[in-house]
This record gives structure tokens, C-alpha cells and sequence, in this order.
């Protein structure tokens, strides 16, 4: 038995495509990404989910979580993976699956994160205060915005010259694409040892 993931996004979906490219690859052994869900209808992330065969659905406002719920709990999902979610889930939501939902996180948490640092506006934090190093972080989610205990970590260069959209991008080439499959197969993988196979 493979642990029954779901992807949530909002946006473009790059981290979800190096999730569904790492499955391809075999990176994958304990999990399987059965279904994509999006609070937004026009992301691009669902026409990936779509060419890779993985079924998909759309929670959005108003009722987003009661939606999420009946659909998660429609598909036996057993761990959710937060790619580019752009809503906070409450305390209530995250409460029902411990140590089942991670988030990746473009910043080496504890630095830049948190409510309101989220896109563009976390790079555009790290430059502001000068850091030399930022990166990106997979953590668990818990009821405080990027608090849950952190699961692995990537150290990123900044280079001289940087604006938040070249750093943005190299954030996700060298961290987050690497770092989120990774993390996925660790959690799928204590999920089914928990389960007792
Ligand atoms: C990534 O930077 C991720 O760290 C953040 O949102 C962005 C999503 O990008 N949480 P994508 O939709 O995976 O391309």
C-alpha cells in the first residue's frame, strides 16, 4: 500500500510538477499524488494534474474548508502536501490530520515568514534586510502560520544584484524542487510504517 496524497495549490504549480516528475522517477516509493485540489479555478497547476493523469477538483470561497474536507475525506486521502496554497487553514482543519499536512516555504524558517510573508514579498524581505544565505524550508502545518516543526531545510546564495524574481527562481531550482519530493517521501514513508506495513 502507497501513502494516498493530495497536492493543494492555488498557482502555477512548479512544486507540484517536480513532485509529479519525482514520482515518475521513483522518488516516490511509499506515496502516490491521487488527487490535486485548488481553492483557485484558473490555476495552471490543475492542467498539470490533468496531463499527468491525476484527478482533480476545485474547493474555492465560500465553504473552502467544509468543500476540502468532503473532498479529501471522498478520496481516503492520508497526508496533504501544500504546494503554493495561498489560504490559511484553521486551527479546526489542521487539527484533524497532525502530522499529515507539510508546507514548503520559501525562507530558511524562523527568518521571513510567518502571516504576510508569502510570493514575491518573502524574497523581497530577505534582500531588504541584506541576508547573504536565505532558502527554503518544509515544515509541518500546524494552527500558526509556517510553525509546525520544521522536516528538512536548503541553504541559498543571494548574489550581488539580485531582484525577488531572480532570486525567486533560484530559490526554487536549487531548494524547493529538490527539497519538497524529498520531505514528501519521508512523511509518506513514516505514515505507512505508523500504519503498521
Ligand atoms: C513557491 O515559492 C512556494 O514556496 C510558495 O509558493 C510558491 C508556489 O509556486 N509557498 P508554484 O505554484 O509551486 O510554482
Amino acid at each position: 500500500m502507497k501513502t494516498r496524497i493530495a497536492v493543494l495549490v492555488s498557482g502555477g504549480g512548479t512544486n507540484l510538477q517536480a513532485l509529479i516528475d519525482a514520482q515518475r522517477r521513483g522518488e516516490l516509493p511509499d506515496g502516490e499524488i491521487v488527487l490535486v485540489v485548488s481553492n483557485n479555478p484558473n490555476a495552471y497547476a490543475l492542467e498539470r494534474a490533468k496531463s499527468a493523469g491525476i484527478e482533480t477538483a476545485v474547493c474555492a470561497r465560500p465553504d473552502m474548508e467544509r468543500k476540502l474536507i468532503d473532498t479529501l475525506e471522498a478520496h481516503s486521502i492520508e497526508m496533504m502536501i501544500l504546494a503554493g496554497f495561498m489560504a490559511i487553514l484553521s486551527r479546526d482543519f489542521v487539527t484533524r490530520w497532525p502530522d499529515r499536512i507539510i508546507n514548503i516555504h520559501p525562507s530558511l524558517i524562523p527568518s521571513f515568514c510567518g502571516e504576510g510573508f508569502y510570493g514575491l514579498r518573502v524574497h523581497q524581505a530577505a534582500l531588504d534586510y541584506g541576508v547573504k544565505v536565505t532558502g527554503a524550508t518544509v515544515h509541518y502545518v500546524n494552527e500558526i502560520p509556517d510553525g509546525g516543526r520544521i522536516i528538512c531545510q536548503k541553504a541559498v546564495d543571494i548574489q550581488d544584484g539580485d531582484t525577488p524574481e531572480v532570486l525567486q527562481r533560484r530559490v526554487m531550482e536549487q531548494a524547493e524542487w529538490l527539497l519538497l519530493p524529498r520531505a514528501a517521501q519521508i512523511v509518506a514513508q513514516r505514515i505507512r510504517s505508523e500504519s503498521g506495513e
